[in-house]
């Protein structure tokens, strides 16, 4: 039983050990660690343990929790989680929020972080760098991709309506409106929302063969809006949307702003990791036209949640929608650099920053570079596989490391290919080995496969493969649906 907090060295020590030895466990079995357990032994009811009013022997305690939750957790780092955009950490990611939890850095005023503050800033300089921002720039970690959409819209806002920062969105006098592709992610309804412009503001523009953007559709509906008394004022481009990976074209929207004066955003929450690579950067080319740029570590650059980045080309609207006056923020003589609480929604903020810093230091850009290679290798090889199916056909091009495809339409209506979908998911996720999805795409069901995991190699592809031939035989065969 552990009445007081403090531990003596030895028992810190012991504890330590044990969990590192359990994480090392862990790590060691994600090649092949089946993904959840079998559908049949899921559970998703609620715990109902009394409230613990005394406590009970930590090594006992932390044994059990961690057993428990490897036994009956979700594993996302697992090589065969073919899933959404939910990386294997990188072990000094998770050592290095071991070390963030210990010291605790209270990244909202620099007086009371200093080096921490720094080494943010650094981190988010290399990232703007990688973007191809030499200076003047502005940003900071959020936590993930909802935070940092919402922080440019609201950057955008303190743009285009500085006075809209005190007076509210009543004084703009008309209706401001902003632009996306109907497959942009749902965090910007949420902003659109939650920053009193409303989610009808939001604008979706349709989508061409290819998932992206329609440029004429988006110079159509700005010209219309501006006919009707509306005021446009922010397109946001996706580099990398969360259904297909398909990025938007960046270089022929930032043009569309230019002429129209419209901020750009990127949210690039996945596909903006791509500048990390040499080879593949032009996947994203144009990036560096953005006004602000949404880039989430906690993607493609495999960092524990949570780490979401903001960047923006202008530093000073970041102060301008972000900073208040408050005489109890300690202040830090002669400094250069401003609080963090004056460029985030945050106050009292987690350093998000030190499990790419450390990752960096330790692996280098390089690692980056290697991996998108072969990630996109992996998907290729995928695509070539759907392609020479008798089964399967592709859905949507593959643009980044997601593949979106369907079971051959052979005169099937769109509610039957729906539910060989369905059953094919449910076969596939059975065991509980491996993990894929389905999503709906311009209106129609797709199989959905993502290449996530730095562990993942062809023999974990070659799995599935099998797995989804068994699957679409066994669908016919149970006659679930029409053959
Ligand atoms: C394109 C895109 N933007 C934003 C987000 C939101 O990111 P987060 O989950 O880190 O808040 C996601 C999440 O998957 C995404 O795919």
């Amino acid at each position: 039983m552990a009445m007081g907090f403090e531990f003596d060295s030895a028992t810190r020590r012991k504890l330590g050990y044990q969990l590192i030895d359990q994480i090392d466990q862990y790590y060691a079995s994600l090649e092949d660690r089946a993904v959840q357990v079998p559908v049949e032994q899921r559970s998703y009811g609620t715990l109902n343990n009394p409230l613990p009013e005394l406590g009970e022997d930590p090594a006992q305690v932390l044994g059990e929790l961690c057993h428990e939750m490897v036994d009956k957790g979700f594993h996302v780092p697992a090589a065969n989680y073919f899933g959404l955009m939910n990386p294997t950490p990188t072990y000094m990611g998770v050592l290095a929020e071991t070390l963030v939890s210990a010291l605790n850095p209270q990244l909202a005023t620099l007086a009371r972080s200093q080096l921490a503050s720094k080494i943010e800033l650094e981190t988010v300089r290399w990232i703007a760098e990688r973007v191809g921002w030499g200076s003047g720039f502005g940003g900071t970690f959020t936590s993930g991709g909802n935070e940092a959409n919402f922080s440019g819209l609201a950057l955008a806002i303190g743009q285009h309506f500085p006075g809209a920062v005190d007076e509210g969105v009543s004084s703009i006098g008309g209706q401001p409106v902003l632009y996306a592709s109907a497959e942009a992610h749902h965090s910007l309804d949420k902003s659109a929302g939650l920053l009193g412009i409303g989610r009808k503001a939001l604008r979706r523009v349709t989508t061409n063969g290819s998932l992206q953007m329609d440029p004429s559709q988006l110079d159509r509906a700005i010209a219309q809006d501006r006919d009707s008394g509306r005021i446009p004022f922010c397109v946001v481009a996706t580099a990398g949307t969360t259904n297909s990976g398909s990025v938007d074209d960046l270089v022929a929207i930032a043009d569309i702003c230019r002429r129209n004066t419209l901020w750009l955003h990127v949210d690039g929450a996945f596909g903006a990791s791509v500048v990390f690579s040499d080879k593949h950067r032009d996947l994203v080319r144009g990036i560096e036209l953005a006004d602000s740029i949404t880039i989430d570590p906690h993607k493609w650059l495999a960092v524990p949640f949570a780490a979401g980045v903001i960047l923006t080309r202008h530093p000073k609207v970041l102060e301008q929608a972000f900073s208040v006056a408050s005489p109890y923020m300690p202040k830090a003589t002669g400094a250069r650099l401003p609080d963090n609480s004056r460029v985030s929604m945050q106050w009292t903020r987690r350093m998000n920053s030190m499990k790419l810093w450390l990752t960096l230091r330790v692996h280098g850009r390089r690692a980056y570079e290697e991996l998108i290679d072969r990630q996109l290798q992996l998907t290729r090889d995928f695509v070539s596989w759907v392609e020479r199916s008798t089964e399967f056909e592709m859905a949507a091009p593959a643009m980044l490391t997601i593949v979106n495809f369907m079971v051959k339409s052979r005169g099937r209506s769109p509610e039957q290919i729906a539910a060989i979908h369905g059953y094919i998911v449910d076969e596939v996720t059975r065991d509980g080995q491996r993990w894929i999805s389905e999503t709906v795409v311009n209106g129609c069901s797709v199989l959905r496969m993502m290449v996530i995991s730095y562990l993942t190699r062809e023999r974990h592809l070659e799995g599935l493969q099998n797995s989804l031939k068994t699957a679409v035989a066994a669908v016919f065969a149970a006659k679930k649906v029409k053959a």
